[in-house]
C-alpha cells in the first residue's frame, strides 16, 4: 500500500537559507534576528517516494570532447570583461545589487545592444509595468531597440513560453524576487520560492540551451531573500555596486565558472543612462597638481586592472567621549587596526580626534595594500603636512608597524607613471620596472612618519 506523502514544516533562514526543525528568533547559523520563516514541504523521505520508477542514466568517458565555451559577446566591453568575455548559451548569469544601483538600466542596454546584432532577447519584469519598461527605453534612447518585453512573475507561465524551438536566446527575468512557482505555498521572495523559480529557469535555459539572466536585489536588512543562496546554482554571479549618490558604477565579477573572478567593468550613471569607463584611473583622482593635506592616492588593483584612486582623511577634535570613526568605501576594522598600531608603533594617538575616512567617487576598497596610503592620508590630516603632489603610496601594514610586499607592485608603478605620477612610495623590494618613477621604499611605520615630516619641513623652507 502506499503511503500518503507526508508533509512537513521547518523554518528557513531567509538570510542564509539554514534550515531549522523549531522557530527561533535569532538565526544560530547566521545571527541574524527575526529571519526565520514557515515552510511547507511534502517530505522526500517519505514511504512510497523512495524507491523505483526513475530511468538509467547514461554514463559517458570523461575523455570526450566537448565544444568549447562559446561566447556571445554583448558589445558592451566593460560588461564583456566582467563575465569573462560574453553570455555563455545554456548557462545562467545572476546580477545582484542594491535597489535603484541600475541594474534594470543596464540589461536594457546589454539586451539593446545584443539585439542590434541580431541576437534575440526578451526581457521579463515582474518589478515594473511594460509601459515603464518602455519609458525608461525611451530615456536611454533605445525605444527602438527589437527587444521582446513582457509583464510576468508566474514562473510556470514563463517557462511554458521559453519551452519552444523559437525561445529568445537571451533571457532577462527583472528580478528573481518577484517570481512565483505556484507548487509552492511561501509568499514570492522567501527562499523558497526564489530557489524553487531560480531551478525551473535555470533548468529551462540548460535544455533550450539560452541564456537566462537572473536579477537578485540584495537589501541591508535582509528582508527580500538574499541571492546568496543562488549563488551554488548560477554558473556566473555578478554584483554591481556603487554609492547612490556618485556617479561611478563597478560591476564585479564574484563567481565564474568560465572565466577569471575579480575582475572588473568599470559605468559611469548618465542621465542617459550607463556609460563605459575605459580609463577609470583618470576619474577617481581629483586636481593632481593642487596639494591638499590628507588626501593621498592609491595605486591599486582591481581584478587585473590598476586603478588610481584617492583616498581622504580628516582628523578633527571631538566633542563626544568617544570619538567618532567614519569610513566610506573601505574597512572600518581595518581603520581601527590600522590606528592601534599608529598609536603603539609611532607614538601618534588619535584617541581624542573623530576621524573620517573616505575613499573618492564612491569606490569601495578590499585591498590591504591600501593601508599605507590610508596611514599616510591620516599622518598629513594630523599634522596639515600634504604629501607632494604627483605621488602614490601602497603597501600592507602589519601589526607590528611593518610595511609589507604586496601583490603586482609593477603594474601599480607602471599605471602610475603612465598618468603622470612619478613619486612612488611602496615597501621595500617593490621593482620600478623600468618606468619612469623614483621609487622611495618603506620598510617600517616610521620611516613613513619621518619622511613626511622631512617634506614639511621642505615645503616650509621653499616658502620662506
Ligand atoms: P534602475 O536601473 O531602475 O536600478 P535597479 O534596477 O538596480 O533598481 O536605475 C535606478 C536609478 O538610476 C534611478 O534612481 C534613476 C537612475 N537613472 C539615471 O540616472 N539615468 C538613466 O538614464 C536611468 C535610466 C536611470
Ligand atoms: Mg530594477
Amino acid at each position: 500500500m502506499l503511503a500518503m506523502a507526508k508533509t512537513s514544516t521547518h523554518y528557513v533562514c531567509q538570510q542564509c537559507g539554514t534550515t531549522s526543525n523549531r522557530w527561533m528568533g535569532r538565526c544560530e547559523a547566521c545571527g541574524e534576528w527575526n529571519s526565520l520563516a514557515e515552510e511547507v514541504s511534502s517530505d522526500p523521505t517519505a514511504k512510497g517516494r523512495r524507491t523505483g520508477g526513475g530511468h538509467r542514466i547514461g554514463l559517458v568517458s570523461l575523455s570526450g570532447t566537448t565544444d568549447d565555451a562559446t561566447y556571445i559577446a554583448t558589445g558592451i566591453s566593460e560588461f564583456d570583461r566582467a563575465c569573462g568575455g560574453g553570455f555563455v548559451p545554456g548557462s545562467a548569469l545572476l546580477i545582484g545589487g542594491d535597489p535603484g544601483i541600475g541594474k534594470s538600466t543596464l540589461l536594457l542596454q546589454v539586451t539593446a545592444c545584443l539585439a542590434a546584432h541580431g541576437i534575440s532577447c526578451a526581457y521579463i519584469t515582474g518589478e515594473e509595468a511594460v509601459g515603464q519598461v518602455r519609458l525608461r527605453a525611451d530615456r536611454l534612447g533605445l525605444a527602438e531597440a527589437p527587444i521582446e518585453i513582457a509583464a510576468a512573475t508566474n514562473v510556470r507561465d514563463i517557462v511554458t513560453t521559453l519551452d519552444v524551438a523559437e525561445a529568445p536566446q537571451v533571457v532577462v527575468i527583472d528580478s528573481i524576487q518577484t517570481m512565483f512557482f505556484d507548487v509552492l505555498d511561501s509568499a514570492p521572495g522567501t527562499v523558497a520560492q526564489v530557489r524553487s523559480s531560480a531551478q525551473e529557469l535555470i533548468r529551462i535555459a540548460k535544455k533550450r540551451g539560452l541564456m537566462m539572466v537572473l536579477v537578485g536585489h540584495v537589501t541591508k536588512e535582509g528582508q527580500i531573500a538574499g541571492p546568496r543562496v543562488l549563488e551554488h546554482m548560477v554558473d556566473t554571479v555578478l554584483y554591481f555596486e556603487g554609492e547612490r549618490g556618485h556617479q561611478f558604477r563597478i560591476l564585479r565579477t564574484v563567481k565564474n565558472r568560465f572565466g577569471a573572478t575579480d575582475e572588473i567593468g568599470v559605468f559611469d550613471m548618465t542621465d542617459r543612462g550607463l556609460r563605459e569607463v575605459t580609463n577609470p584611473s583618470a576619474l577617481f583622482i581629483g586636481d593632481h597638481d593642487v596639494e591638499q593635506s590628507g588626501t593621498v592616492v592609491f595605486a591599486g588593483i582591481e581584478g587585473t586592472r590598476p586603478l588610481l584612486v584617492e583616498i581622504q582623511a580628516l582628523t578633527v577634535g571631538t566633542a563626544l567621549g568617544t570619538p567618532r570613526r567614519a569610513v566610506v568605501g573601505w574597512d572600518g576594522a581595518r581603520l581601527a587596526m590600522l590606528l592601534a598600531v599608529l598609536e603603539a608603533r609611532c607614538g601618534l594617538n588619535l584617541g581624542s580626534q573623530d576621524v573620517f575616512l573616505n575613499i573618492a567617487g564612491g569606490l569601495r576598497i578590499r585591498e590591504p595594500a591600501a593601508d599605507l596610503a590610508v596611514v599616510t592620508a591620516l599622518i598629513s590630516s594630523t599634522t596639515g603636512v600634504p604629501v607632494p603632489v604627483r605621488t602614490v603610496v601602497f603597501g600592507e601594514i602589519g601589526l607590528s608597524g611593518e610595511v609589507r610586499p604586496v601583490g603586482q607592485s609593477e603594474i601599480r608603478i607602471k599605471e602610475a607613471a603612465k598618468l603622470g605620477y612619478h613619486r612612488i612610495l611602496a615597501p621595500k623590494g617593490s621593482v620600478s620596472g623600468g618606468a619612469n618613477a623614483t621609487v622611495m621604499e618603506i620598510a617600517r611605520l616610521d620611516d613613513l612618519v619621518e619622511l613626511l615630516a622631512d617634506s614639511g619641513n621642505r615645503g616650509v623652507a621653499s616658502k620662506s
